[in-house]
């Protein structure tokens, strides 16, 4: 998508050698443009435990590429091996996110079929490859197939359709397009007037940052709320549907997503507003039955509550917003139950949030 004007993706190569892979470093968006390369394998884990790179999507691939440095620069000739200490490092990264697992055991169910070092090698780096241009195709059919909801509210309202999103679950989180945003940008291409309430999405603030900039730079009408006004709009009838990301969905249609993305489930099932969650197959949890259980909950750094940062003149301040001694809990993910999502957003198709229609739409993974 677009940056003043200019195409971009989130992640490149940097050039044809592949002596590092390029990506937009999102800590400092949207008051700093800063492109980074990694080119060792702790750069690759540093980026994602950092968020330099992140979003499930985008920290899925970061992780595959990771996996390429790993074994192009190990020190013994036991590629399994080697990929094997690689993957659980990276694992420990991000614990919500499925798409690292689902990245790196892409990788080492393909390595582990070859034998010779330069064939496991090469190998790791076109499955990187591969996920990458996956992504981008996976993000477009979910706009495809997402925008046809839009356009229905669109032809029962005849006017702007208001989206409510939480987080960033946009491009920057994956390769292109985004996924909660690839309809809405589908929609702005098939002449459909539209909306975008943004959540500013405390504590990082993805919202604030990230999703107000891609729609900035893409001419979407948006505006920016508090994480509490959710509610309010929706009672008041400015909010006609909410689309949302996932970090991971499990085969029972739980989602879990950005803190919050639960508060505003509920509150859209109050005022009978459809709740649409976009998933690409790579964050479908396909081993897990109950998310609301069994899915992991990152829990980060309580810095991330008490201060919050800014732009502070031309520096990139952080601001104490508590007394310094107060103790703050930072859970950075929540889980919404199935039976509040209306329906899933995938690349095969739009489906209802349980098994057996989640299967239906991707039956390679019926045991
Ligand atoms: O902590 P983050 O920024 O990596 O969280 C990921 C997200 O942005 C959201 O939870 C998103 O909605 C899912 S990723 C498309």
């Amino acid at each position: 998508m677009k940056i003043n004007g200019k195409h971009y993706q989130s992640i490149w190569e940097t050039n044809s050698e592949v002596d590092s892979i390029s990506i937009i470093d999102q800590r400092f968006l949207p008051y700093k443009f800063f492109v980074t390369e990694l080119s060792t394998f702790d750069d690759f884990c540093f980026a994602i435990k950092e968020m330099l790179v992140r979003g499930a999507p985008l920290i899925g691939i970061v992780a595959a590429y990771g996996c390429y440095f790993a074994i192009k620069n190990a020190l013994t000739n036991d590629l399994d091996k080697e990929l094997q200490i690689a993957a659980k490092k990276l694992l420990s990264t991000r614990p919500t996110a499925i798409n690292i697992k689902f990245a790196v055991e892409r990788v080492i169910t393909e390595i582990g079929k070859l034998t010779n070092v330069e064939a496991k090698i090469e190998k790791s780096l076109e499955i990187a490859r591969k996920l990458r241009s996956e992504d981008i195709e996976i993000c477009r059919n979910l706009g495809q197939h997402g925008v046809g909801i839009i356009k229905e509210i669109y032809e029962k309202k005849g006017s702007t359709v208001n989206v409510l999103t939480h987080c960033n679950a946009g491009w920057l989180a994956t390769v292109d397009y985004g996924t909660a945003t690839a309809p809405i940008y589908f929609a702005r291409d098939a002449g459909i007037p539209l909306h975008v309430w943004i959540d500013e999405t405390r504590p990082r603030n993805q919202g604030a940052k990230l999703t107000a900039f891609e729609l900035l730079h893409e001419n979407i009408p948006h505006t920016l709320i508090v994480d509490n006004a959710g509610g309010l709009l929706m009672q008041k009838g400015m909010v006609d549907l909410v689309i949302v990301g996932t970090d991971r969905t499990s085969l029972n249609g739980d989602v879990a997503n950005k803190v919050g993305t639960y508060l505003k489930a509920l509150a859209a099932y109050d005022n009978n507003i459809p709740f649409y969650v976009a998933v690409p197959s790579s964050s479908i949890d396909f081993d897990i039955e109950d998310g609301l259980h069994n899915i992991p909950i990152e829990e980060r750094d309580e810095k991330e509550v008490k201060y919050i940062e800014g732009l502070a003149g031309d520096e990139i301040a952080n601001v104490l917003i508590c007394p310094k001694e107060t103790p703050a809990l930072n859970y950075a993910f929540d889980v919404t139950p199935a039976r509040l999502v209306t329906g899933l957003i995938t690349e095969r198709g739009v489906c209802r949030p349980n098994k057996e229609s989640i299967l239906n739409l991707f039956p390679e993974n019926r045991k």
